[in-house]
């Protein structure tokens, strides 16, 4: 455990003055990246990825880097609120990320790709504006026949969002096109 941490907040460090408002840490089996984007009430952290080497696991690591992550939005990027998005299935991934203190703000309605295309869905990448068609008619289909592709937004609000509005969840699930 001490050698990943010890990576964490060198390699931090480094990456933040080489790269403005992109981040990334940790050693090659257990990185995170991340960045700020968005405008006004919406500036924000986002983690862009993390993994943490199955040999390293279940030893705190993704929290460390998690933790770091926030306080990088917050003090240096000054932003509003952290996010992620995560497959609706990865039941180990959501249920970390509640109790580090994430909820969910929103579903995405045919946010990913990949795996879940391998039963069958469309093979396009459902995040690009040109193949939203597609999606949303593989997306109604497959939630037809119980195969989801949901991508989970997962919010956590920082300090700097007194009222906490960034987190507000919304009613209903959206499709890929809505998220900006
Ligand atoms: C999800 C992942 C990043 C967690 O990394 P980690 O370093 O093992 O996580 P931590 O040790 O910080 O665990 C934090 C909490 O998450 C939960 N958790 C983590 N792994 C878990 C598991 N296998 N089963 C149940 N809960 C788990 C626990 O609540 C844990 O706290 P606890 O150990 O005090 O009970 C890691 O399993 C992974 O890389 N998975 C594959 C990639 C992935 O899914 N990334 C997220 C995509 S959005």
């Amino acid at each position: 455990m001490v050698l990943p941490c010890r990576v964490v907040s060198c390699r931090a460090s480094t990456q933040l003055a080489a790269n403005h408002r992109l981040v990334s840490a940790g050693g090659p089996r257990s990185p995170v990246m991340g960045k700020a984007e968005g405008t006004g009430e919406n500036w924000h952290g986002h983690v862009t990825a993390i993994t943490v080497g199955p040999e390293f696991r279940r030893i705190g690591l993704a929290t460390s880097m998690m933790s770091w992550l926030e306080r990088v939005s917050e003090h240096v990027y000054n932003g509003y609120f952290v996010d992620l998005f995560v497959r609706q299935s990865n039941a180990v991934a959501v249920g970390m990320y509640k109790q580090l203190g994430y909820s969910v703000y929103r579903q995405v309605i045919g946010y990913y790709s990949g795996e879940e295309d391998a039963y069958g869905t469309c093979a396009c990448c459902c995040r690009s504006a040109a193949h939203n068609h597609c999606c949303r008619a593989a997306a109604a289909t497959f939630m037809l026949i119980g195969i989801m592709m949901i991508g989970t937004d997962m919010r956590k609000a920082l300090p700097r969002d007194v009222n906490k509005k960034s987190i507000i969840p919304l009613p209903a699930p959206v499709y890929p096109e809505d998220v900006d």
